[in-house]
């Protein structure tokens, strides 16, 4: 099959970046189309790890062309930086094309977003992502079309000023040093000149049709989506299968295999309920052994037990057809392992998760307990070479979730994967 989309299931980080390379390896396309350098997905291969934030993973595979949607929000001057880098450190200059109707995250947004004390109250990235996508609903941002004209400076700087005058002079804004943002769009423009600002749409639809191999790379995770997600603790963008017919201009319906990637235990960073977070033993031993800190922050990621109620709503959302099960290798050495199967509201059993944030945090898990293993399973090839309990894990997830589990991660390697 030639579309394939990887998703995340939970609250991001789930490993999407490590599947997505995976995959991509004979791919003609890989095409993010939500969010922008929020994300942060890990690729480790034998010459070892690299991080990325605007490009999708798939960018260390010479030969596969790389689109950032229109659906996302970019920030010249840190894409800029991260070919520099990918250059720097792996000679690799991506055929890269951007959606002309991407928006353009200037050096106002982040600070826009630090005025408006979302980074303080809903645990954002800082990267601007809020504002940007604020300003594309207001129908006051500036687009990739927009940044390759001419007048394009003047209206930058038009907006800057009015924004000066409604924060009331701020500092933050009024001392605002554009010389970088200025300098990234000069070099992105010529980057850009010939035939890569691109109609997505067009272009993705005619490479279906001429039957090449296209990925969609999620950012983000389900539960974080600004519409289905644990509202307001949620980013701005559609990180869910319905971003990719707005952010990418294609039909969800083109995009045959939906890969759910599903973390074997759950991770949350910034705030927001998350009814199996455990602050106790088990919460710690998941973030050390799991080296849960953010890929893009370095903040701590809040740990706990596998929620099958999120799982099993976002599983509906998106209709995934398998799943990615991912960090299986990080339960090795438990005891015994819980998962939480329902949530108790207010002494009333419910197993289907509430849209509301301030019910969710009223949930209390119920749980129940699996068998678990001793041995490290990193070297596992087949699902044959885990041990018992190991594989019943698997085929639980499987049997819940009702999505053929088609991929197991062992180890944060290409290598470390086993694939069914
Ligand atoms: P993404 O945002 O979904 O791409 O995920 P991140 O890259 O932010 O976080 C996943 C982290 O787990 C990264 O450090 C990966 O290298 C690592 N990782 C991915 N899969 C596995 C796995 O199966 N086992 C282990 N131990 N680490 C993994
Ligand atoms: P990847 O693609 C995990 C979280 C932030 C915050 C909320 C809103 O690596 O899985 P934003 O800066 O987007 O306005 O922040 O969303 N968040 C992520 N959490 N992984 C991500 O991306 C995230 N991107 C945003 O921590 O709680
Ligand atoms: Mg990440």
């Amino acid at each position: 099959m030639s579309t394939t989309t990887i998703i995340g299931s939970q609250w991001g980080d789930e490993g999407k970046g490590k599947i997505a390379d995976l995959l991509s390896e004979d791919a003609d396309w890989v095409v993010r189309f939500n969010g922008g350098p929020n994300a942060g997905h890990t690729v480790v291969d034998e010459e070892g790890e690299f991080k990325f934030h605007h490009l999708p993973s798939a960018s260390l595979h010479e030969g596969c062309k790389v689109l950032l949607g229109p659906g996302m929000v970019i920030n010249p001057v840190g894409l800029v930086e991260e070919l520099d880098q990918l250059q720097a450190k792996r000679g690799l200059k991506p055929e890269i094309f951007i959606g002309s109707r991407a928006h353009v995250i200037t050096p106002y947004h982040p600070v826009l977003e630090v005025l408006e004390k979302s980074k303080e109250e809903v645990g954002t990235t800082g990267r601007g992502i809020g504002p940007t996508y604020q300003d594309k609903a207001a129908r006051s941002g500036f687009r990739f079309m927009d940044l390759v004209k001419e007048d394009f400076e003047d209206r930058f700087r038009e907006r800057l000023d009015r924004l000066k005058g409604i924060w009331g002079d701020p500092e933050s804004l009024t001392d605002l040093d554009t010389s970088e943002f200025l300098d990234a769009v000069a070099r992105l423009r010529e980057l850009l000149s010939g035939d890569r600002l691109v109609n997505s749409s067009t272009l993705i639809n005619a490479a279906i049709d001429g039957e090449e191999k296209v990925i969609f790379e999620g950012a983000q995770g389900s539960l974080l989506d600004i519409d289905m997600g644990t509202y307001p603790f949620v980013t701005s963008s559609n990180p869910t299968i319905g971003g990719i017919g707005t952010g990418a201009g294609v039909s969800p319906t083109r995009v045959e295999r939906r890969i759910g990637v599903v973390k074997a235990y759950t991770t949350r960073v910034g705030k927001g309920p998350m009814p199996t977070e455990n602050n106790e033993e088990l919460g710690e031993w998941l973030r050390e052994k799991g080296g849960e800190y953010g890929a893009t922050t370095g903040r701590p990621r809040r740990c706990g037990p596998l929620d099958l109620v999120g799982l099993k709503f976002t599983t509906k959302l998106n209709d995934f057809t398998e799943i990615a099960l991912t960090k299986l290798d990080v339960l090795s050495g438990l005891d015994e392992i819980k998962v939480a199967n329902g949530y108790r509201l207010d002494g009333d059993k419910i197993t289907e998760f509430p849209p509301s944030s301030e019910d969710l945090a009223r949930c209390e898990p119920t749980y129940m307990t699996l068998g678990g293993w001793e041995e490290e399973v990193t070297d596992a090839k087949n699902l044959e070479d885990l041990p018992t309990a190991a594989r019943d894990y698997v085929n639980f997830v499987e049997a819940e979730l009702d999505v053929p589990v088609s991929i197991v991660s062992v180890g944060k390697k290409r290598s470390e994967t086993i694939v069914r």
